[in-house]
């Protein structure tokens, strides 16, 4: 596909992560200060300026607990923001693609959710993001709807950045065991994004690294693929770690359409030791 791509959000783990691959072609990253998705004309106006052929929206709020403490600044930046990016991709003639989340699923599935398995969110992170899936579909026909999970990068504060940095003394560390998903390594999905988004295959994706684990597992993995040893690390229950967003206890997804059209990630483990081989270095 020619022309230009636009991505927002570019300030973020993905964003940043697409910003790298897109470097050297057509294409315009715009982080917040550049572009605030909630300002519906200020959207309007850029968008029509450039004109593009695609439009990543990967800006959101993230902050699953802290969406349940404003929910109206989740519901305008992931629902209504959302809006105003397909409406102004509309009128610009784009593509667009939507980040989604595995948290629009309770959690209640026993075994991996598919693209068309029911939505049920629990908090106002996984309500205000569908909300956001629904707002793009009524505007837009040529649309990819990316559903990930448990994105980390070497860039911001995530679950891995943590770990990098702790001391022994810091230990034991408490883990759930009993919340698991797809840890994704964030330069995985903007890779698989951008072929996605080559194809037609517009509709529902789940794009993840394969297969799943808890946060206890997650951590377990880091630490030995870190060769830290000396760090103690206890698993604990979602009952004994009380926070503000209630959490599916499975939200494992499978990525069978974007399997289908030749967009495959390679299996968690595997991504995560290259990511900590990139790091070492
Ligand atoms: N992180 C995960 O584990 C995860 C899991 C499932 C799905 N996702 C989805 O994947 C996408 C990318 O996530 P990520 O991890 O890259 O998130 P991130 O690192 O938090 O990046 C999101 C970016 O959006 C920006 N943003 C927030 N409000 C904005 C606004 N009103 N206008 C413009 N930009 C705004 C943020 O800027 P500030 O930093 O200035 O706030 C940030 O740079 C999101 O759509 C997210 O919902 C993420």
């Amino acid at each position: 596909m020619t022309g230009t791509t636009v991505v927002t959000g570019a300030g973020g783990q993905l964003g940043i992560e697409l910003a790298r691959r897109l470097d050297g072609q057509q294409a315009v990253t715009l982080n917040r200060s550049q572009l605030d998705i909630t300002d519906a004309r200020l959207v309007e106006r850029t968008l029509a300026e450039i004109s593009p052929r695609l439009i990543i929206h990967a800006a959101a709020a993230t902050n699953v607990d802290g969406c349940e403490h404003d929910r109206a600044k989740a519901y305008r930046t992931n629902a209504v923001g959302t809006w105003n990016v397909a409406r102004a991709a509309e009128r610009a003639g784009a593509q667009m693609v939507y980040v989604s989340t595995n948290y629009v699923f309770d959690g209640k599935k026993l075994g991996p959710y598919l693209e068309y398995d029911d939505t049920a969110p629990l908090s106002a992170y996984g309500w205000t993001k569908l909300h956001g899936e629904r707002a793009a579909r009524q505007v837009l026909e040529r649309l990819f709807v990316v559903r990930t999970s448990w994105l980390y990068s070497r860039w911001g504060r995530n679950f891995l950045s943590r770990l990098t940095n702790v001391e022994a003394s810091d230990g034991p560390l408490r883990y759930v065991g009993d919340q698991v998903a797809n840890p994704t390594n964030a330069g995985d999905l903007a890779a698989a994004i951008l072929d996605l988004a080559q194809t037609e295959a517009f509709g529902v994706h789940h794009l993840v690294n394969e297969g799943a684990t808890s946060w206890y597992g997650w951590a377990a993995a880091v630490l030995t693929g870190l060769g830290r040893a000396d760090v103690a690390l206890e698993e604990i229950s979602a009952d004994d770690f009380p926070r503000a967003a209630a959490v599916p206890g499975n939200a494992e997804l499978a990525n069978e359409t974007a399997r289908a059209v030749g967009v495959t990630l390679r299996p968690w483990g595997e991504a995560l030791a290259s990511h900590i081989r990139e790091i070492a270095a």
